[in-house]
């Protein structure tokens, strides 16, 4: 049975576990003999089939109806639509990041999926778990108009904290072989990752907007290769699952081949990790349907407010279309039951 947040809201408080134990992410041979193993070692993983292929099927039917829906002209059937003027604001790295869009239920139904959510209860160790609100991606074949998106190899965690702290992940939900896009990575890049920022504490660093991303310069790139670190392209199906440690090296590329690259982000952590302060200010930016990037435990807070060409889009909304109906589950993913009720 589903029902409505605030029907939730107003009946359930929940007290989060005490945290049990979690997967290491230090790059040791492990023996789980699932997808566990390939995580430790290679600091990412690919859970074939996270989502059942009719359901992976259906999403990316309701991705393109979103698409399609904010009625600027965009139709899936007809590649001469695939431009900006007829489609919600989409920045050069496939991200629609405005419009509520992180709170739309089909991405919530995704986020919701058992294999999605058991995937990381079982790297945690914890069911007690906390999930982003976070964008899509969408990059679509074929398309000439996009400025360039140089790759932008970088790693999604402030190197002044080292160690695990945050897994990513996204659903696939297009065939993504060799020449569809999506996302490269460094195998490895987070057994040496302590190493990296330690020798390469002097290397000027790349401007960002948060400390929690570390952009690798050229001499960066050269000392991966100089310790025999390479990049790999992640091929999926839809209804995979992609996981990847925070400080392993990675980026995206648009698709050079015939399919879309379409993907949902899915990042997801134990409560017991996030402060009441962080799950209040989460609540917050699920009441008003805002995206707090992967970062479950809203370190950051975004804006539904997109721009185009320098002017608000006309589009431009603070809700979602379609209103997202939680299940006892995915409720608690949001935070709001663990908030401790003051007497
Ligand atoms: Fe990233």
């Amino acid at each position: 049975m589903s029902t409505t947040t605030t029907e939730y809201g107003t009946a359930m408080t929940v007290t989060g576990t005490q945290r049990k134990g979690r997967m290491a992410l230090d790059g040791a041979p492990t023996n789980y003999g699932d997808f566990r193993d390939a995580l430790n070692r290679d600091g990412y993983a690919v859970i074939k089939g996270a989502i059942p292929l009719d359901r992976a099927t259906k999403y990316a039917d309701e991705f393109y109806s979103y698409l399609e829906g904010f009625d600027l002209g965009y139709d899936r059937t007809d590649p001469s639509t695939v431009k900006p003027s007829k489609l919600p604001v989409i920045n050069e790295k496939g991200m629609i990041l405005a419009y509520g869009v992180t709170h739309e239920k089909w991405v919530w139904d995704i986020r919701g999926e058992p294999g999605v959510v058991d995937t990381f209860a079982k790297v945690y160790d914890d069911d007690d778990l906390i999930v982003s609100f976070d964008v899509v991606n969408v990059q679509f074949a074929n398309r000439k108009d996009m400025p360039e998106n140089k790759p932008w190899p970088h790693q999604d965690q402030d190197p002044a904290k080292p160690g695990f702290r945050c897994l990513q992940g996204l659903v696939n939900l297009n065939p993504c072989g060799p020449n569809d896009g999506g996302l490269i990575v460094c195998p490895g890049g987070h057994k040496i990752s302590e190493q990296f920022h330690r020798e390469m504490a002097d290397e000027p660093r790349i401007p960002a907007w948060t400390p929690e991303w570390f952009g690798f310069t050229d001499n960066g790139m050269k000392w991966l290769a100089d310790h025999g670190l390479d990049w790999v392209k992640v091929c999926a199906e839809p209804g995979d699952l992609i996981i990847w440690d925070s400080r392993v090296p990675h980026y995206n590329l648009p698709p050079s081949g015939k399919n879309d690259r379409l993907a949902v982000y899915t990042c997801f952590m134990p409560v017991v990790e996030a402060s009441q302060e962080d799950l209040v200010r989460k609540k917050k930016a699920f009441e008003d349907r805002l995206g707090t990037t992967h970062w479950p435990n809203a370190v950051h807070v975004g804006t539904n407010l997109a721009m185009r060409d320098g002017k608000p889009c006309p589009k431009a909304r603070e809700r979602p279309i379609e209103e997202p109906i939680l299940t006892e589950r995915t409720f608690k993913l949001t935070g709001i039951p663990y908030i401790e009720q003051k007497a």
